[in-house]
């Protein structure tokens, strides 16, 4: 039993000394994992991918016979994996059957702002949004998930998420794709039932309580599947690994210390394969992992506490002393036979700012401000000129935090002047932010220009979102960044 101490200090900021929390050893893995459907597209007219989402209310059984009201996409929690590729003329259908107004956001997608699914683009009770565009951007593993400025957390953790796959044909035919079978998403969210099986983000208990960084559950959904298990055919299996949750960060391994290939991050392909045994995610981060199996073997995915792995020493207030057993590994006695893994994943040219690149500073404070200020939907902090690459400095002079910014590709140029570790090298949109961290980013923007219709960058770990540590930028023909409106119509 976790003893757990929870001190004020200050008015608003509640600081964890908990006990390491971990359920190793304690799951049967009682449940074959659910892998999320592949939505079918309907092709249109206009040679447009069409894809039905409905956004609606159901009852799940995460608990042995007990019933949990929960929200999802075409189904009663989470939803289907949406899978487009570069080139493809795509349009969602998004039908909003939930009882509130909420947004659909496409986390990573390089798109036209009025089509990004940020607070702006919200779709009200029994309402449809149908937003269009041509898909631009190098294969990645990409998420979708509601956006609505104060209530993204409790959206989000009433399970409206799901799995966007792009492809492109440089993939190497050699990496395993097929979905499913040997190219498998998994979902990872921890969650904090109460007494009745309700999901409710101020349930009472320890881990329940609303901690700096929102909520920290004890238990974890793994593509909405407590205590799973997944049976796999193949030698060798693609994770995209995806942490789905509100606040908790992530440290990815396996529990025999195998290692693995690290082939992607949030944004794309690595150039080549980089063997590792642990990737930390912080929430909105995503991984592709590919790991080798024999036959007839079991093995546990894990989530270790990161001191082993090198960790920070405020890392457990984000609830990165923990230790979970997510998903047990079930190789089948007969496996298909791998393909090696290929050397050259993915050419897309590393993001390199130009000499004279325009510099940019964020500092994020306590647990809803970026450069001193909240969030204000009327306020445009920023104006970027369609296809720069500038650097951002983000500062995080306290405690941990996840930084996402829409839109962008980015690369880790440094963290307290180190080059980042291997596992943050890669095309992102999302990083985390140790405590007391610097980190500069290379942040390379697309060619969607609209004056008046911002994207969002802000902290992932969604209370401190909704608590207002998030910022708009708008993307401007280059040379129009000084008539570019900084207020926009509408209230205060
Ligand atoms: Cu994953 Cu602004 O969001
Ligand atoms: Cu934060």
């Amino acid at each position: 039993v976790a003893v757990l101490l929870a001190a004020g200090l200050g008015v608003s900021t509640w600081v964890y000394f908990a006990a390491y929390q971990t359920n190793a050893g304690d799951l049967a893995f009682e449940n074959r994992v659910r892998i999320p459907p592949l939505l079918e597209p309907e092709v249109d007219g206009d040679g447009r991918k069409r894809f039905d989402l409905t956004l609606q209310q159901g009852r799940s059984e995460f608990l042995p016979g007990r019933q949990t009201d929960t929200w999802g996409v075409n189904g009663a929690y989470l939803g289907p994996t949406i899978r487009v590729s570069r080139g493809d003329k795509v349009a969602m259908d998004v039908r909003n059957e939930l009882p509130d107004t909420t947004t659909v956001h496409w986390h990573g997608m390089r798109l036209p702002a009025k089509m990004d699914g940020g607070p702006h683009q919200t779709i009200g009770a029994g309402k449809t949004w149908s937003p269009y565009w041509t898909v631009d951007q190098p294969a990645a593993s990409l998420w979708y998930h509601p956006h609505l400025h104060g209530e993204t957390a409790k959206h989000v953790y009433r399970g409206v998420t799901g799995m966007l796959i792009v492809d492109d044909d440089t993939v190497p035919k050699d990496l395993p794709s097929e979905y499913g079978v040997d190219d498998i998403p998994l979902v990872v969210q921890d969650k904090k039932f109460t007494e009745d099986g309700r999901l409710d983000l101020d349930a009472p208990g320890p881990l329940g309580l609303q901690s700096t960084y929102g909520l920290l559950g004890d238990q974890i959904l793994v593509n909405g599947t407590r205590d799973p298990y997944l049976e796999v055919g193949a030698e060798r299996v693609r994770f995209r690994l995806l942490n789905g949750s509100n606040a908790r960060s992530f440290n990815f391994g396996f529990a025999d210390d195998r290692s693995f290939s690290l082939i992607g991050t949030d944004s794309g392909l690595l150039p080549k394969p980089v063997r590792m045994n642990r990737v930390r995610l912080s929430a909105g981060e995503r991984a592709e992992i590919v790991a080798d199996l024999t036959p007839g073997e079991e093995v546990v995915l894990r989530s270790f506490a990161p001191k082993e792995g090198g960790g920070f020493p405020q890392d457990r207030l984000a609830g990165a002393d923990d230790e979970f057993d997510l998903v047990e590994i079930r190789a089948k006695d007969r496996l298909t036979e791998a393909k090696p893994l290929p050397e050259r994943l993915a050419d897309t040219p590393e993001i390199t700012p130009g000499k004279d690149a325009v510099e940019r500073d964020f500092e994020l404070s306590g647990t809803s401000k970026i450069n001193g200020d909240t969030m204000d939907m009327r306020r445009i902090d920023e104006v970027v000129p369609a296809g720069a690459t500038e650097i951002w400095t983000v500062r995080n002079p306290g405690n941990p935090h996840s930084f996402h910014i829409h839109e962008v590709a980015f690369r880790v140029l440094d963290i307290n002047g180190e080059p980042p570790p291997p596992a943050m090298r890669g095309r992102k949109d999302t990083v985390y932010l140790p405590p007391s961290a610097t980190a500069r980013l290379a942040v390379q923007f697309g060619p969607h220009t609209d004056p008046d219709t911002p994207y969002m960058f802000h902290c992932h770990m969604l209370e401190h979102e909704d608590q207002g540590m998030m910022g708009q930028f708008t993307i401007v023909e280059p040379g129009t960044e000084d008539q570019a409106p900084r207020r926009l119509p509408g209230g205060n």
